[in-house]
């Protein structure tokens, strides 16, 4: 269905759950950095998402284990200065909300008053309920992240499909229920059958945002250095390149290359 795009000034939680209700389709990306972050807001994305895929793209982590809640505040608050429309969605990293409540809640509270999010993101379903309300009782928005959680990839051993079996899909519809009545404004569902997600997105009231989820769902994610071809070893099934920057800015940089050492650059009209 195709729906007139009504004009948002400024996107907030509530934006979000009223664009699900009038089935308007969310869009949002990953941001890590204020140029980037400037560009991606000013194309009039809703949502961005400063993910702890960081760890991966900004640092070459082989997994999002490693950033830090100091690394993520660093990330965030560059993208935060750079948005004036979007609602910015911060990840809270591994290690930072698993413990228990009290510490999810510090390490929440941080994210909002060192960045200046506008939301955390957060990994898991009933482990995490009592951490999610925890924050949410501080006033914090919570989206909640199901399926495929790169967090736990020691646990599932692979990044391949999630909740193709009728147990785990069962427990993860039961999660995503669970996590709208905790109160989490939207859920992100990483790398699960499209059938699967379109009938949790049927099934809850708050958008349900999907990566690899088919489209079903009520808007979409991906990675943004993924989507732009910055990344060129990443193939999965699920991600649409819209360019080959990896490709386009080799040849630029050997091209400049090239002009230095052939004293082709700077020419006469580039210097003083
Ligand atoms: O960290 C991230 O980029 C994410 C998206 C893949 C949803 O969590």
């Amino acid at each position: 269905m195709s729906v007139a795009k009504k004009e948002y000034k400024r996107i907030t939680v509530k934006t979000l759950v009223d664009m699900k209700a009038n089935g308007e389709k969310i869009s949002m990306l990953t941001a890590y950095d204020f140029t980037m972050a400037k560009i991606v807001d000013g194309s009039g994305i809703d949502v961005i998402l400063v993910g702890d895929s960081a760890s991966n793209v900004m640092a070459g982590h082989e997994t999002t284990l490693p950033i830090t809640l100091d690394q993520m505040i660093y990330h965030a608050s560059s993208v935060v200065r750079a948005v004036e429309r979007a609602l910015v969605v911060v990840d809270l990293p591994f290690g930072s909300y698993q413990s228990d409540p009290k510490e999810a809640l510090r390490s929440a509270i941080r994210i909002m008053k060192e960045s200046g999010g506008h939301a955390v993101k957060l990994e898991g379903g009933k482990e995490v309920k009592e951490s999610i309300k925890r924050i949410l009782n501080a006033g914090i928005p919570v989206m909640g992240h199901l399926g495929l959680t790169p967090q736990s990839i020691y646990k599932f051993g692979t990044y391949t499909v999630r909740a193709k079996e009728e147990e785990e899909a069962k427990r993860l519809k039961e999660d995503a229920l669970m996590l709208e009545k905790a109160g989490c404004f939207a859920i992100v569902l990483e790398k699960i059958p499209a059938k699967l997600a379109k009938e949790v997105a049927k099934s809850v009231s708050i958008p349900i945002i999907g990566i690899g989820a088919g489209n079903g769902v009520d808007g979409q994610v991906l990675v943004l250095h993924d989507m732009i071809g910055m990344t060129h070893e990443f193939h999965p099934r699920f991600l649409r390149r819209y360019m080959n920057l990896y490709e386009d800015m080799t040849a630029a940089i050997s091209q400049y290359v090239e002009d230095v050492k052939t004293e082709d650059f700077p020419n006469s009209e580039e210097q003083y």
